[in-house]
Order: structure tokens, then C-alpha cells, then sequence
């Protein structure tokens, strides 16, 4: 790090220039041809000529060439020369779309997802960008949330390990990253986007904040803080969780950028009288970049000479925002990687369509199969339903994918097949459609083949941000389709995409197997042809909870017992326990479940000691048996339950996995070592700690299925 550089730039600029380069605008701003003294490009945002040309940073603009022409026209227009840091949502992909987050969770590869996140920074870094706003490790159990699809679901340990693969990949692809949403999003109230959250200091501490501990060990150069308001307080007023905990406890020293417009939305949030006010709060919080609002650009000057913000501060932000440019190398190259040449051959390249094909193999998860699947190549398969030949199959990121480049089921199933399937769309793919004309068509189809396979489920762009959705059932005239072809009495497959966990009961109930392809990406429909037909096996499990009806949301597996507990499988019961009288507590598919064309039995698990001194090292070891003829991949899970605690633990945890290849035939003995620290938790005077006594240590290739041992701490 060059800091005489810093040093002699910081010393340089004015207040007033400190207060831009702790803007972020949109790229469009410095595109538009803004004269000076105009009253700038936004009536929002009122920015000048000076001001836009000053701004520290930029979000949100086009390839290579779009990039050069904004990085050129900035550097030739701006006064101090300081280079722009260019920022984009490079979220499942840049060019080359990958599934979305929530399924690369599901395939429980670590190095793919890696992987993944390193195909998504070399096309992205050609393209221009120097960071990307991933990843969001924000903790996700209420499927209704329409973010989700961009989290790697309900478990705060799976996200934290996902989060560090995700920035291992970026960094690997050389460009700079952002984990958001600091903190506590994912709690939005009723599963509504930018709704309200309330989470106990416990929750906050174990569950909300625990992935971001986890990712700030892998070094992302910025946080991104969340509009939610957190326990009364918006997040971006919050002193207590950016200063005290992220910066303190945490030790960051980053850059905190704040989200899309949130510092001035503490106004509509009840919080701030004026731009003014949300300045100086969030200033003094140190939110160093002020994404897409003016407050700072047209407070910070004053502020400070009114002593309201201390100069010392601006300096710190303005000083961190000069280290994240010099560590990028944008001092010494202010283009950085940005080449339309290298793009061109690195968009959609093979390499990584290959990448973005294995990740979606891996993260479809098999729900049901009465044996229909895989298909044998010469069965005489239709394929009825919206998405048969949907191309818009990416996700909500897409970042520039193109869906015209995404290979849909139908050309997936031609080119393994290499003659062209039956295929018959049947209805649309709305929320809200109901014409069901094109059913008979549909159904004429499917009664001369020998298997159908619907595709029907959540187009991609009903999840993602600001889509949340109160009725996560798969659309109501897919279903009417669905049971008409089922009246044809033929081993019916349903594939499904989903960008959340969706209410699949009726689906279930209708079809001989359930394969969740979730948005898949580019390489989706070959993906699926692969699966359909056995070419590959599947392997990938849930990582959130599937509900049985939306009434039971939030569901998750890392729930607490109740003083008055329930069957999860029974709606029978004494009266005055924890359930419902009109649904079971149990989701339709647990945490951890998938199936695969191979069959693996678990047997022989065992502690090396069922007592544990403080300081042990205690193995657990299971014996895991593919009984089936066909070679697969197995996630091994450990879980464990803290019997009595001075503060009550969940009814399960997962504390490690293991994705492991066995042949078939074969078996393979799984170890997971147990210390002290497996067991610990926020104890309820607030220490981290175990505390001696029971426990229960799981072993299984699901959350329900599990091999049992006790283990007592002493
Ligand atoms: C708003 C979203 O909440 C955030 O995740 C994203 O990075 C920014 N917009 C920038 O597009």
C-alpha cells in the first residue's frame, strides 16, 4: 500500500472533494453530457457538473466499451484525476450465468462454488469492474422473501462457509468484492422485501452477524450496509452495529458502502428530519460511499465546519476510499483490467459455460423418484409445459447474460438426444394466467408419448429483489395442466424452476418425480438433459426448508423445542401443543434432503470417545455404502443438539459436511473431528463457550434421516 500517495492526494483536496469521493452515482450520470452548473442528470440527486465528475465511485453500466468510455470521459473531465472505482452487481455470472446463489448452495461444493465466483470476476474484470456487490450473506428462512435466490439459505454456518468460497473465486479473478447486507435483511418481516426486522441481541449475535465474521476472515474489501430498520433503528443510523460491532468487534477497516439510496431513506423511515441529519448520522457512522443519494455531496462541507462531523472522520472515510483504489492498482492504471479484446474471449467462453453446466447438475435437487427417473435415451419422452422451451432461465442477477445464449430443456434434450423432443408450452407462465387453451394441445401431445415431463414452476424474474411473493405455489394453471396430464395415467415428471423454496405439495402429489432445477443459468437446459437421462447423477441437497403450505413460513430446520412440542408428522395430538390443526409442522422437504440415482446407506456411527475433556479432540466416524449400480456424490452432514443449556439450544445444527464421490458398490468411511469449539455458543451471559453436560452428535445425508450418538462434555 502506497500511503505517501494517499497521503499527498488526501492533502490536496478540499472538503468539498472529500464529500464526492464519498459519492457513488450511477454511470449513466457521468455518460449524459452534464455541462457545468447544470442542475445534474437526476432531480433527486441535484449534482453539478463538478460533483459528478468527482464522485468516487460508479455502479451499473454496460461491457468493456461502456466502461472505457466512462473511465476516459471521467478522467478527462474530473479535476483531481482520481481514478473512478467502478462497481456492479456481478451476482450468478457476468456473462456466463451460473445458477443462482441459493442452488450453488444446494450442490454443497465448496471449490465449485469458488469456482463459480472466479468464472463470474475474469469476464466481469475485462468488462470493467473493479467490484462486485457479492457476496450477500444475508441469513434467509422465510421463502416468501423474494432475496432468497441470492442467498445460500436458512444456515448461518453453510452461508458463512459459502460467503468465503464466493470471495476466494473473486479475488482468485482478480477483482475486489462486497459482502452485503449488514445486517439482518434476510428477517424481513413477513417475508416482505425492505420490511421491517426485529431480531433479538442472541439472534443477531449468533445467527444474523455470524456469516459476515466469517467472510471479513477472507479480507472483501467492502461491506455494504441494509435498508432495514433493525430493532427501531435503521441500520444506517445504527452506531452500535457499524461502529461498535463491524468496525470494533469485527475490525473492519474496509470500506462500508450504504445501499441504493438508504441514507436518505432514514426520512421515509421516520428517523431523519432532513438530508441534512442523514448525513451527518450516517457520516458519522462511517459509511464511507453514499450510494446513489446527495446527502453527503451536499452536507458533509458543512457539517464539518459546523462541527456536527468531524474532519478527522471525513479524512478516515476519504482515506479508505483512496486505499481501496490504490489496492485495485487503479492509481497506477486507472482503466485497470478493462479490455473489450480479453471480454470477448472470455464471455461465454467454453471453460466456463463448462463451469456454469457442472454447477447446475450439481445444484438441482431430486425430490421424488418412484424409479421413472433416469429416462433411457430411446423412451418416447414430451415435454409439456411453460418452460420446455423458456430461455429466460437465468435469474434475477443476470448481471449481461443474455437469455438468447441460455440453452432451454428442449435444446438440451436435442442435442443429447440428437433428434428434437415432443414439446408443447400448454399455458404461460404468469403469476395470474388462467387460460388454459392450450391444454387440449398439450394433452394430445403428451397421450402419444410414454413419459411426460411437465416443466412448469417460477419464471425467473418472480424472485430476486423487491418480488417477494405472499402465494409460493407454483402458478395456478400450471397445477389445472399438471392434473390434466396426469389423467393420462403416464409416469409423469415434473421439473421445476424456483427461485425460492416454492409450496410443492400439489406437485408432489401429482408427479412420479420432482427434479428442482431452481434459475439455472446458461447452461440449464443441458444440465437438465444430463440428469433427465442419467448422464449425470444428482447430488445436491436443500439448503432451505421446502413448507408444506406458506402458513408455515418462516420454516427452518435450526428451530428451537417448544415447552409444549408437537409430532412434526402428525396432526393428531393433544390438544394445547405447538402446531397446527390444519397443517403438519414438518416442511414437505427438510433441510439437507435430495436424492440421487444412487442409493447410500448409513450405518456404523461412532464417537472415538462418548465423553470429552475440555481440550479433546473427539472423531466422529460414519460408514457411508452407495447400494445402488450407479456412482454417485453423497453430502455427509453433522449435526448436533446441546440437550440442557443455560440458554436453549436448536433442535439441531449443522457443524460440518462432507460432499464425498462413491462408487458403486462402494463405501467410504466419513470422519468429522468435534472440539470444544463445535459445541460453543453465546451462553446466557453472553460468553462463547461450551458448556459441559449432553449432547447429541447426527450424522446423516439429511437433517430428518440421522445416525445418533451421545457425547458428554466434562
Ligand atoms: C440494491 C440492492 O439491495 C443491492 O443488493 C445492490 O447491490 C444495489 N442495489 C446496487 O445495485
Amino acid at each position: 500500500m502506497n500511503k505517501d500517495r494517499i497521503n499527498s492526494i488526501l492533502k490536496n483536496m478540499s472538503l468539498e472533494d472529500k464529500a464526492r469521493q464519498l459519492t457513488q452515482i450511477n454511470a449513466d450520470f457521468v455518460k449524459s453530457d452534464v455541462k457545468a452548473d447544470a442542475t445534474g442528470t437526476s432531480d433527486d440527486l441535484k449534482l453539478t457538473h463538478g460533483d459528478i465528475y468527482g464522485a468516487g465511485s460508479v455502479l451499473n453500466f454496460g461491457g468493456a466499451d461502456d466502461a472505457l468510455a466512462v473511465r476516459q470521459k471521467y478522467i478527462s473531465q474530473s479535476q483531481n484525476k482520481i481514478p473512478l472505482v467502478m462497481m456492479q452487481d456481478v451476482i450468478h455470472g457476468y456473462r456466463t450465468i451460473y445458477p443462482i446463489p441459493l442452488a450453488v448452495g444446494c450442490s454443497f461444493d465448496l471449490q465449485l462454488a469458488e469456482d463459480c465466483a472466479y468464472i463470474a470476476a475474469v469476464e466481469a474484470k475485462y468488462n470493467g469492474v473493479d467490484v462486485t456487490f457479492s457476496p450477500m450473506v444475508d441469513l434467509a428462512r422465510d421463502a416468501r422473501w423474494g432475496r432468497v435466490m441470492e442467498s445460500t439459505g436458512e444456515d448461518h454456518y453453510l452461508n458463512g462457509e459459502f460467503g468465503k468460497a464466493f470471495i476466494r473465486g473473486y479475488h482468485r479473478g482478480g477483482i475486489g468484492c462486497c459482502v452485503k447486507h449488514f445486517a439482518g435483511y434476510g428477517a424481513a418481516e413477513a417475508g416482505r422485501d425492505y420490511n421491517t426486522t426485529d431480531i433479538s441481541e442472541r439472534s443477531l449475535k449468533e445467527y444474523y452477524l455470524y456469516a459476515y465474521r466469517e467472510c471479513l476472515k477472507e479480507q472483501p474489501e467492502l461491506v455494504m450496509t441494509s435498508f432495514n430498520l433493525l430493532n427501531g433503528v435503521p441500520v444506517n443510523a445504527d452506531s452500535r452495529l457499524l461502529l461498535d460491532i463491524l468496525r470494533g468487534e469485527m475490525g473492519f477497516d474496509g470500506v462500508v458502502v450504504s445501499d441504493y439510496g438508504a441514507v436518505n431513506e432514514m426520512i421515509m423511515h421516520g428517523y431523519a428530519a432532513d438530508k441534512r441529519e442523514c448525513a451527518r448520522t450516517a457520516a458519522n457512522n462511517e459509511i464511507d460511499l453514499e450510494m446513489m443519494s446527495s446527502t453527503y455531496v451536499h452536507n458533509l462541507p458543512g457539517l464539518v465546519k459546523s462541527g456536527e462531523v468531524s474532519e478527522e472522520k471525513i479524512n478516515k472515510m476519504t482515506e479508505r476510499m483512496l486505499a481501496l483504489k490504490e489496492k485495485l492498482g487503479l492509481f497506477d492504471n486507472p482503466l485497470n483490467a478493462t479490455d473489450e479484446q480479453k471480454a470477448a474471449e472470455a464471455d461465454g467462453c467454453a471453460a466456463h459455460r463448462g463451469v456454469a453446466r457442472r454447477a447446475a447438475e450439481k445444484s438441482c435437487v431430486l425430490l421424488k423418484n418412484n424409479g421413472v427417473l433416469p429416462l433411457n435415451t430411446s423412451v418416447n419422452a414430451a415435454y409439456i409445459g411453460p418452460f420446455a422451451e423458456e430461455k429466460s432461465i437465468l435469474g434475477a442477477w443476470a448481471c449481461a447474460g443474455r437469455a438468447d445464449e441460455a440453452v432451454s430443456i428442449a435444446e438440451g434434450v436435442e442435442k443429447l438426444l440428437c433428434r428434437k423432443p415432443v414439446v408443447v408450452k400448454g399455458c404461460g407462465r404468469g403469476l395470474f394466467d388462467s387460460d388454459d387453451s392450450g391444454f387440449d394441445g398439450a394433452v394430445k401431445a403428451a397421450a402419444g408419448a410414454d413419459v411426460i415431463v411437465a416443466c412448469i414452476g417460477e419464471y425467473a424474474h418472480f424472485s430476486g429483489e423487491s418480488a417477494s411473493r405472499a402465494d409460493i405455489r407454483v402458478p395456478g394453471v400450471q397445477i389445472k395442466l399438471l392434473k390434466r396430464l396426469k389423467e393420462l395415467n403416464k409416469p409423469l415428471v415434473s421439473v421445476v424452476f424456483g427461485g425460492r423454496p416454492l409450496v410443492l405439495t400439489d406437485v408432489e402429489k401429482l408427479s412420479d418425480a420432482v427434479l428442482y432445477v431452481w434459475q439455472p443459468g446458461s447452461e440449464g437446459g443441458s444440465a437438465i438433459a444430463n440428469l433427465i437421462y442419467g448422464r449425470a447423477n444428482p447430488s445436491g441437497k436443500l439448503v432451505a426448508s421446502f413448507p408444506r403450505s406458506v402458513g408455515q413460513c418462516p420454516v427452518y430446520y435450526n428451530h428451537f423445542r417448544t415447552g409444549r412440542p408437537k409430532g412434526q408428522d402428525t396432526l393428531e395430538g393433544t390438544v394445547y401443543t405447538s402446531g397446527y390443526i390444519d397443517e403438519l409442522n414438518a416442511p414437505l422437504y427438510p433441510f439437507g434432503y435430495g436424492l440421487s440415482y444412487s442409493r447410500f446407506e448409513y450405518s456404523g456411527f461412532g464417537l472415538s470417545s462418548g465423553v470429552m475433556r475440555r481440550g479433546d479432540k473427539i472423531t466422529a466416524r460414519v460408514t457411508v455404502e452407495n447400494k445402488s449400480g450407479t456412482d454417485g456424490e453423497e453430502v455427509v452432514q453433522l449435526y448436533i443438539c446441546d440437550k440442557f443449556a443455560s440458554a436453549v439450544r436448536p433442535v439441531k445444527e449443522l457443524k460440518a459436511f462432507k460432499k464425498i464421490y462413491i462408487p458403486a458398490g462402494g463405501k467410504v468411511l466419513a470422519e468429522f473431528e468435534i472440539t470444544e469449539d463445535t459445541l460453543a455458543f453465546y451462553t446466557a451471559n453472553g460468553s462463547y463457550e461450551a458448556e459441559s453436560g449432553d449432547f447429541d452428535i447426527m450424522a446423516g445425508g439429511d437433517s430428518v434421516n440421522v445416525l445418533t450418538e451421545r457425547l458428554k462434555l466434562i
